[in-house]
């Protein structure tokens, strides 16, 4: 979705203000925050998969390694590559053998985003907290000694997706990273109730920032989506519910069942991105213009592999209310409340 562009300033000032660093926890301070650190797309062929993100400009971290993934009956086989792109982590998965959740992920959505990960520096507090909550642990990992390394929490009630908590290396992926050529700025999710979708993601800690407004296409003629953003500690989720079913959004509730179907970056020079990326064909499936005629964001089809498509807009964070609407007005596209 696009919205205006603000000073880094403003970004990290944003980022700041929700962050809160402690919570208390069986009578002990403890850090149970989150911070953004990675994302697991499942994939039909991991070399495919690979190749896919290497082109889009994702580099390998390390060599392919197998893995499992437990449940109370069943045990499925991944294959996993790690790929970056600046600091943005993303686990490639492919499911050899077995059953469980992530094949159940494939059958029912086809390649996707099943899982987003975050870094707390107590997963054992954090997990408890998630469990008291209502959200379940689906399959955790230790470590040597029998501690917790990651839990994986059952948050599927409005969309597939599930949320890990790790203790992870813990490097920010979000808000320090402005120096890299690519900053994830939001995961876009499709849902079918946009509502009740808002509500879950205020369960699980995310404040809005953005509340429910309604897209139209530039000459009033069609409600496209409507849509709102949320966010915690500086990871966003953008929420959106088709009201068009021919538009792009509405083809993927129909098709996939929802779920995350873009990532969102921020790039340095849009115009510079923008001829990388068609000069290695990824084509434009929305342009996006401001005022001044030049490039303010743009969508590409990368949904060859991973059913996800790549936004890129020019400058920094847009993410409060005021910039949003100038963003959209700067655009033209209108836009209502609600
Ligand atoms: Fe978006």
């Amino acid at each position: 979705m696009p919205y205006g562009t603000v000073e880094r300033s403003r970004w990290l000032f944003i980022q700041m203000s929700f962050s809160v660093p402690n919570d208390d926890y069986g009578g002990k301070k403890v850090c149970i925050e989150w911070r953004f650190d990675h994302v697991i797309l499942l994939v039909e062929d991991l070399e495919q998969g690979s190749n896919h993100f290497q082109h889009l400009g994702f580099s390998c971290a390390g060599e392919p390694r197998e893995q499992s993934w437990s449940g109370p009956s069943s045990m499925v086989s991944l294959k996993e590559q790690v790929l970056r792109k600046g600091s943005f982590a993303l686990r490639l998965q492919q499911p050899v053998r077995g059953a469980g959740l992530p094949i159940e992920f494939m059958k029912k959505h086809g390649e996707g985003i099943y899982c987003v990960g975050f870094a707390v520096d107590d997963v054992s507090a954090a997990s408890n907290e998630m469990v008291r909550k209502g959200f379940p642990v689906l399959h955790s990992v230790e470590k040597g000694d029998g501690a917790l390394l990651a839990t994986y929490h059952d948050t599927r009630e409005v969309v597939d997706i599930v949320v890990a908590l790790g203790e992870y290396d813990g490097t920010p992926r979000v808000g320090a990273t402005v120096d890299t050529a690519w900053t994830l700025e939001h995961l876009g999710v499709i849902v079918s109730d946009i509502h009740r979708a808002r509500e879950f993601y205020e369960s699980l800690g995310f404040a809005v920032v953005v509340p429910p407004v309604t897209l139209f296409s530039p000459d009033l003629s069609k409600r496209i989506l409507t849509e709102c953003l949320l966010i915690k500690n500086g990871f966003v989720f953008e929420l959106m519910e088709p009201i068009d079913e021919g538009s792009l959004w509405g083809e993927f509730l129909r098709h996939k069942n929802g779920g995350i179907n873009h990532w969102s970056f921020a790039v340095n020079n849009l115009d510079i991105e923008h001829d990388t990326m068609v000069a290695k064909g990824f084509c434009p499936t929305s342009i996006a213009r401001g005022t001044c005629d030049s490039l303010s964001e743009v969508y590409y089809d990368t949904s060859l592999v991973g059913n996800i498509q790549t936004c890129l807009y020019n400058g920094s964070s847009r993410l409060t209310f005021e910039n949003t609407m100038r963003f959209l007005i700067d655009i033209g596209i209108p836009v209502q409340k609600g």
